[in-house]
C-alpha cells in the first residue's frame, strides 16, 4: 500500500502516534492484537519527578517535555481524567527518608515537615516523617485515554496480530508493540511484572497523587475524582499474570501505612500488566530501518510520555527531520 502508515501496536503509545499521524495528513492503519497492553493496568502518574526522577538528563528532559504537554493533549481528546493537582512524595522512617531524598535533592523542592504534608492531605499517616510537594505533576486515566484515542481513530483500527513485519503491506511501519517489540524486530525490550489494585472509596477522601516509601517498600496511590483509588505497583523481573497473595499483601500493607482510612475502602480489582523495559530503562525512539520507525520500551512512563512520543515520531515519519533529543534514544545504542 503505497503512502500509508502501519502503527503495529494499539496501546497508549500506538494510537497517540497513530492519531497525531492521523492529524498530519497520513493515511494510517493500527494493527493491534486485542490484549489490553501495559495502559490497562497503568496508575496513569504524572510524575516525571516524583516517580521517575532521573539521573539521566535527556531522560529527564524527555519526562519534563511530556509531562508539558499533558494538559493540551487531554484537553483535545476531551473528560480523559487529567489532574493535576501535585504530587506528594513521602517518607516514613529515617531509612524511608534517606532513600527519598536522594531523589528529592535532584528535585530541588522544599521538605515539608510532618504537620505541613497533613495540611495539605488530612489522610496521611501519623507516621510520616517528611515529604515533599511537587506541583505541576498529576494524573489521567489510561482507559479513557485509550478509549479518547480509539474515537478518534475510528475505522483505522484492525484486529490483527502481527507476527513478521514482512507480513504488514504499508509503505512505512511503526512497531509501538510494548514488550511485543522484541520478538517482532529483535531489539532488547523485557516485560517487568506490576501487580497493581483498585479500590473504591468516597470520592475526595485523598487529595493527592502519593508516592511513598513505606518500611523500604515503594507505593503509589492514585486517587480518581469519581472514587477509584488505584494502588501500585510490584516491580519483578517475572512474564506470568499471577496475582500472587504476597503482592497484594505488600501493597495493601504498605498503602494502609500510609493512609489508614484506606482500610474501610472495597477493593474492586487486582490486575496484572507488564512495563516493557529496556538495558538502561530509557525508550526506543527512532528508525531501524528505510522502512521501519520503533516507539517502544517506555518502561515505568509510558502514559507520561505518550504526547511527546507522538509528537516526535510523527515530525521523523512526516517531516524527515528528526528532533536531536531523540539521539539519544536511538533503538540502535546498546
Ligand atoms: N508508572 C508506574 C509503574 O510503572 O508502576
Amino acid at each position: 500500500m503505497s503512502g500509508t502508515v502501519a502503527v503495529v501496536g494499539g496501546g497508549i503509545i500506538g494510537l497517540a502516534v497513530a492519531w497525531r499521524l492521523q492529524q498530519g495528513g497520513a493515511d494510517v492503519v493500527v494493527l493491534d492484537d486485542g490484549e489490553p497492553g501495559a495502559w490497562h493496568v497503568a496508575a496513569g502518574m504524572l510524575a516525571p519527578g516524583a516517580e521517575a526522577a532521573h539521573e539521566e538528563p535527556h531522560l529527564a528532559e524527555l519526562l519534563a517535555r511530556s509531562n508539558e504537554r499533558w494538559p493540551a493533549f487531554a484537553a483535545e481528546l476531551g473528560l480523559v481524567g487529567y489532574d493535576d493537582t501535585g504530587t506528594l512524595s513521602v517518607a516514613m522512617t529515617a531509612d524511608d527518608l534517606a532513600e527519598a531524598a536522594r531523589v528529592w535533592t535532584r528535585q530541588q523542592l522544599p521538605l515539608l515537615r510532618p504537620s505541613e504534608l497533613r495540611e495539605r492531605e488530612p489522610v496521611l499517616s501519623t507516621r510520616v516523617r517528611a515529604g515533599v510537594y511537587a506541583p505541576g505533576e498529576g494524573q489521567v486515566d489510561p482507559r479513557r485515554v485509550v478509549a479518547a484515542l480509539r474515537e478518534r481513530l475510528a475505522g483505522r483500527i484492525v484486529t490483527k496480530r502481527v507476527d513478521d513485519l514482512s507480513e504488514v503491506d504499508a509503505e512505512t511501519v511503526v512497531v509501538a508493540a510494548g514488550c511485543g517489540t522484541a520478538a517482532l524486530t529483535g531489539l532488547p525490550v523485557r516485560p517487568v511484572k506490576g501487580q497493581v489494585l483498585r479500590l473504591r472509596g468516597e470520592p475526595g477522601l485523598v487529595r493527592h497523587v502519593l508516592e511513598a516509601v513505606v518500611d523500604g517498600r515503594h507505593v503509589y496511590v492514585v486517587p480518581r475524582a469519581d472514587g477509584e483509588i488505584v494502588v501500585g505497583a510490584s516491580q519483578e523481573e517475572r512474564t506470568d499474570r499471577t496475582v500472587t497473595a504476597g503482592g497484594v499483601h505488600e501493597l495493601l500493607r504498605a498503602a494502609l501505612e500510609l493512609v489508614p482510612d484506606l482500610a474501610e475502602c472495597e477493593l474492586v480489582e487486582t490486575t496484572v500488566g507488564h512495563r516493557p523495559g529496556t538495558p538502561d530503562n530509557a525508550p526506543l525512539l527512532g528508525r531501524i530501518d528505510d522502512r521501519t520507525v520503533v516507539a517502544a520500551g517506555h518502561f515505568r512512563n509510558g502514559v507520561l510520555l505518550a504526547p511527546i512520543t507522538a509528537e516526535l515520531i510523527t515530525g521523523l515519519v512526516l517531516g524527515g527531520d528528526a528532533d536531536p533529543l531523540l539521539d539519544h534514544f536511538a533503538p540502535g545504542r546498546f
